[in-house]
């Protein structure tokens, strides 16, 4: 009995340790026995001619997506996820893997050196010791109101609201406030590669505007703005129009207060769903 029992019982401490070092290890989310992480001893740290590789790495790899100062743009704000106490371990291994479903490309795809990696960590703690960026924001509830009443009929969170923009149920995760407020000011700056706006002419003179689902060389796939996906053979067409205005409205000032856009800035930035792979 006491040996199945102990068997058992290092079975059950196996398991929760697991699922334990899957919560701390977060989006890596590996399962492997927790093999050295080079990031536990980093040369680089501290080593100014490090600190200038790492930083001529992150420019070219990195800067599109969190913005030159690592502020943030289409990825997060770095320097508020280090200011949040992230480990340099962590760091490590959610840029070695990227996030999966997510727009954050896993080094590794690109033959990046762990080597690079290190050098671009100790670059990022270099400029991650300024003041946090993200400033403390407005009012969530409200915030949250703005939401329902302006966005929701064209967005889902957590399963409820419009499908002809964007999930927006980990916005908050995914995009620094600075894209946020880009975003909703001007829409149509950066389109979401899955949201083009087109609209198709049909033989007859109707003309549907939507969002293109698909495309190729014969058809063409459109979900209209009530939300019904349709395809069109090309050769019924009289006309494809690809539009470079995105279909969500402008909110500009005079639609929404610089106070409302702060609420709903910081409504947006506290969507931070975590099931990455409903998406
Ligand atoms: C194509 C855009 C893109 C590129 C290139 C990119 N990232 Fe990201 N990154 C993202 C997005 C989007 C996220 C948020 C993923 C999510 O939804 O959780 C992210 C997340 C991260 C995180 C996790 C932040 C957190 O909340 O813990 C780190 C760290 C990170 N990126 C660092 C880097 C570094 C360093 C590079 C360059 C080697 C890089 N990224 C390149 C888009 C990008
Ligand atoms: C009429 C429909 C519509 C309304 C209303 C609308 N949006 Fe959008 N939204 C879209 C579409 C379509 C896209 C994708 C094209 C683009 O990126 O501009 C989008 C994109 C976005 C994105 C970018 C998502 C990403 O992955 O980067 C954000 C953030 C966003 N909307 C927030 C809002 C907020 C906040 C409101 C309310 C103030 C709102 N939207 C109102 C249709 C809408």
């Amino acid at each position: 009995m006491t040996p199945t029992r102990s068997i058992l019982g290092l079975a059950i401490v196996a398991l929760v340790g697991g699922s334990a070092s899957l919560v701390g290890g977060g989006l890596a989310g590996s399962q492997a026995p927790p093999a050295p992480n080079p990031a536990t001893k980093n040369p680089h740290l501290g080593n100014p001619q490090s600190i200038r590789s790492g930083m001529a790495l992150y420019r070219i790899k990195c800067a599109d997506c969190h913005g030159l100062d690592a502020s943030g743009y289409r990825g997060p704000d770095l320097i508020g996820v280090m200011a949040a106490g992230v480990s340099d371990e962590r760091l490590f291994q959610t840029i070695r893997n990227g996030v999966p479903g997510t727009d954050m490309p896993a080094a590794r795809e690109f033959d990046t050196p762990d080597d690079d990696l290190l050098m671009m960590i100790a670059y990022l703690r270099k400029i991650g010791t300024v003041a946090p960026a993200e400033s403390p924001v407005g009012n969530v509830e409200n915030g949250g109101r703005l939401f329902a009443a302006q966005c929701a009929s064209c967005h889902r969170v957590a399963g409820r609201g419009g499908a002809i923009g964007p999930d927006l149920t980990r916005i908050g995760a995914a995009r620094s406030r600075a894209a946020l407020i880009r975003e909703i000011r001007t829409p149509s700056e950066w389109i979401a590669p899955p949201f083009e706006t087109v609209t198709v002419v049909t033989k007859d003179g109707q003309r549907i505007r939507g969002v293109k689902k698909n495309e190729d060389v014969f058809s063409i796939q459109v979900m209209d703005t009530r939300e019904r996906i349709q395809g069109y053979m090309k050769s019924n067409l009289r006309d494809i129009i690809y539009d470079k205005t995105s279909l969500m409205p402008v909110f500009d000032p005079g639609r929404l207060s610089d106070a409302d856009l702060n609420d709903l800035v910081g409504y947006l930035s506290s969507l931070r769903g975590a099931d990455l792979s409903v998406r």
